[in-house]
């Protein structure tokens, strides 16, 4: 079977089998044509709340496909590499949250999408990387906890200077790793570009960009923009994407160690194995965990709709 032959297929049983399909934008340019919608964290999480597919397929990491199951418990969720997980999603437990709240009880607590089910229970409202500032800017709370990522919560600190935000030490290993020097030396080998970055990066890193946004963002900065050549500071993957979409302009990547090997590891076979029915992981949760930990994704959908 050839790429463009499985493509066909995908499409043809996703039709058949009433099965959605969601793309994170980090995913391969060959999964990006098999899909119903591809976006960023929260473009995700609004199609997911409306989709009425039997079944989803998310293309993108598991606390993901979590989100999708605990917005539409009744539907079939797949997650399209049972190994995909995020690093960051991890980095925090329940313990440590319930002892901030005991001694600070007069803090919301506000988390990163990209946080597991059993942490999302004892958070307040949840935030993507496109609604953080919106959101916490809504809030009629002055203090709050934001985590996991010290970096996004710094960002967020910064726009939104009338709240007092505590941060936790957390983040993406992926953006992190990114330092200022290379953003200088990205900067010095490309005079003219502007540079786009994801509020993942390092706060030193974020003061040195054009514009920080999120995935989507970021994306549509760079397609709307007058100026030819740009440096991207997020993951590899939407360096492609962007020079695909954007022929006549050209696009750098900031760092070439800027790779998630989670979001890489779904591959196109592997869609096909789930819209056949033999492939993915499906999520499963107790209904507690459901009703504990969607309170805060509505929240989000809420204030950040
Ligand atoms: P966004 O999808 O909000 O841009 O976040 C990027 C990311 O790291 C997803 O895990
Ligand atoms: Fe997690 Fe970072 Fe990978 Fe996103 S890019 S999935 S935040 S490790």
């Amino acid at each position: 079977m050839t790429t463009y032959e499985m493509q066909q297929e995908i499409l043809r049983l996703k039709k058949e089998k009433n099965i959605c399909i969601l793309v994170h934008a980090y995913q391969t340019h060959d999964i990006w044509e098999v899909a119903d919608h591809i976006g960023d964290s929260f473009g995700l999480t609004q199609q997911a709340a409306k989709s009425d597919a039997e079944t989803v397929i998310m293309c993108g990491v598991r606390f993901m496909a979590e989100t999708v199951k605990m917005l539409s418990p009744e539907k079939r969720v797949l997650l399209s590499s049972a190994d995909a997980g995020c690093p960051m999603a991890e980095q925090m437990d329940r313990d440590m949250i319930l002892a901030f709240r005991q001694q600070h009880p007069d803090h919301k607590v506000v988390a990163y999408i990209n946080t597991t089910a059993e942490l999302k229970t004892v958070c307040d409202i949840c935030v993507t990387s496109s609604s953080a500032v919106k959101i916490v800017k809504a809030l009629p709370d002055k203090k709050l906890l934001f985590i996991p990522d010290c970096n996004l919560g710094s960002w967020v600190k910064q726009q939104v200077p009338e709240k007092e935000i505590t941060l936790m030490q957390g983040g993406c290993p992926t953006h992190a790793r990114i330092t200022a020097k290379e953003a200088e030396a990205a900067k010095a080998a490309h005079p003219e570009a502007l540079l786009l970055v994801h509020p993942e990066c390092r706060p030193e890193v974020t003061a040195l960009a054009d514009y920080a946004g999120s995935t989507t963002g970021i994306m549509s900065y760079a397609e709307k923009s007058d100026a030819k050549e740009f440096i991207i500071g997020t993951e590899t993957s939407i360096v492609q994407h962007l020079q695909f979409a954007c022929p006549d302009k050209r696009f750098y990547p900031l760092s070439k160690d800027c790779v998630c090997h989670n979001m890489r590891l779904t591959t196109l076979a592997d869609v096909y194995d789930c819209v056949c029915g033999r492939g993915g992981a499906e999520i499963e949760m107790d209904a507690d965990l459901i009703a504990q930990a969607r309170r805060s994704i509505d929240q989000m959908l809420a204030y950040g709709g």
